[in-house]
């Protein structure tokens, strides 16, 4: 088997609040392929920028305490020194993070931050390095690539400043990208060509990608896994047929319910109503004791949900390599439709295991 690009290990974050300690991601384990793309998806706050953050070494020490291993190519980022995790950051791993404002410098002209990085990371002259970023803006389908070069941030839309950042993501060819809602606010054409751009970077150099994303509808388009985050941990992961076609968590069929398109039919055929998730997500400061899903799961039973925590297991046959596996004591098989109708009622008290 080709060594992963990625392989995350017990993953935890704590960070210090007002509120005292937030665990806000609590033993994150899964790897990345060569050309794999692994998508992060779960609701707000549920710890999935903070987890590449903290990766990255992108988290104020001053508050946060990272802990686990994190081997890219077989080098742990977590204990890297500053200067090659600084080198890695410009090079190895791309990342495209939520906020555009936050990650392009004002004071500086497009061309030159994109130049400075080309030539930062590789052995290329000035007039190569400004011909390459002005292709890179063509391929994130900026309009006038040559112009935009030469204008500053503010002069730009926030999607386009978006289109300036992913083409300094993927500048350096990176081994890994990270994409943390890269393209929510971009229209669906130029979402369209991103992903392609991102198909062929990974066609091309086996780039593996961490896609985090709302869009459940994106990740049935590009991903080859999935990832389901909830309270910081990972209630369930698989391939993108085992997790869309095959959820076995409460909570996994709670955000699928939530898109009709691939919502389980119910026994006669018909789709359920458009489900919800009641309720909220747990406080990092103060999370359940058992199964972290527990005071939101329909269909929850024993004192069991209430007090142990279920572990991330292989819950089934996999449609790939690695196991379909769900962090919940009632995953045997899966729950069956009765599981997805319970997430329709008033009450998500109802029922005992399936
Ligand atoms: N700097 C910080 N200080 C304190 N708490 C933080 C900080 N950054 C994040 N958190 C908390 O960590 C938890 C996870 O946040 P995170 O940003 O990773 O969520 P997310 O899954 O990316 O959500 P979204 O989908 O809204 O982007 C949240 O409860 C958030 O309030
Ligand atoms: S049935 Fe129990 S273990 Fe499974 S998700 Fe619900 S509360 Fe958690
Ligand atoms: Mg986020």
């Amino acid at each position: 088997m080709t060594r992963p690009v990625l392989e995350v290990e017990d993953l935890r974050v704590r960070l210090r609040t007002p509120r005292g300690p937030a665990d806000v991601v609590n033993g994150l384990s899964y790897s990345v392929g060569p050309g794999e793309t692994v998508a992060v998806v779960g609701e707000s706050g549920s710890g999935k920028s903070v987890s590449v953050l903290a990766l990255l070494g992108l988290l104020p020490a001053r508050i946060a305490t990272v802990t686990g291993r994190a081997l890219l190519q077989g080098e742990d980022l977590l204990t890297m020194k500053p200067a090659r995790l600084r080198e890695v950051r410009g090079a190895g791993a791309g990342m495209v993070f939520q906020d555009p404002m936050t990650s392009l410098n004002p004071v500086l002209t497009v061309g030159r931050q994109l130049v400075e990085g080309i030539r930062a990371h590789g052995d290329v002259d000035k007039a190569t390095a400004r011909r390459r970023a002005a292709e890179l803006l063509g391929e994130v389908g900026l309009p006038d690539p040559e112009g935009a070069l030469d204008r500053y941030p503010h002069e730009l839309s926030g999607g386009m400043r978006q289109r300036v950042i992913i083409a300094i993501a993927l500048s350096n060819s990176p081994e890994l990208l990270i994409a943390d809602e890269a393209t929510t606010a971009l229209d669906v054409t130029v979402q369209a060509q991103i992903i392609d751009l991102v198909e062929k970077l990974k066609q091309e150099r086996g780039t593996g990608v961490i896609w985090i994303t709302h869009d459940l509808g994106v990740v049935a388009g590009i991903a080859d896994r999935v990832l389901v985050m909830y309270g910081g941990r990972c209630v369930e992961d698989g391939t993108v047929d085992d997790v869309l076609e095959h959820p076995a968590h409460p909570y996994t069929r709670g955000l699928l319910g939530a898109l009709p398109d691939l919502a389980r039919p119910l026994p006669d055929g018909s789709l359920p109503e458009l489900a919800t998730v009641p309720g909220v997500p747990p406080a990092p400061t103060d999370l359940p004791e058992g199964c972290v899903f527990w005071p939101r799961c329909p269909v929850r039973g024993d004192v069991r949900c209430e007090t142990e925590q279920p572990p991330l297991v292989p819950i089934g046959p996999s449609s790939g390599a690695l196991p379909h596996r769900a962090a919940t004591w009632c995953a045997e098989g899966t729950l069956g439709t009765e599981g997805l109708e319970a997430f329709g009622t008033e009450s998500p008290r109802g029922g005992g295991h399936a």
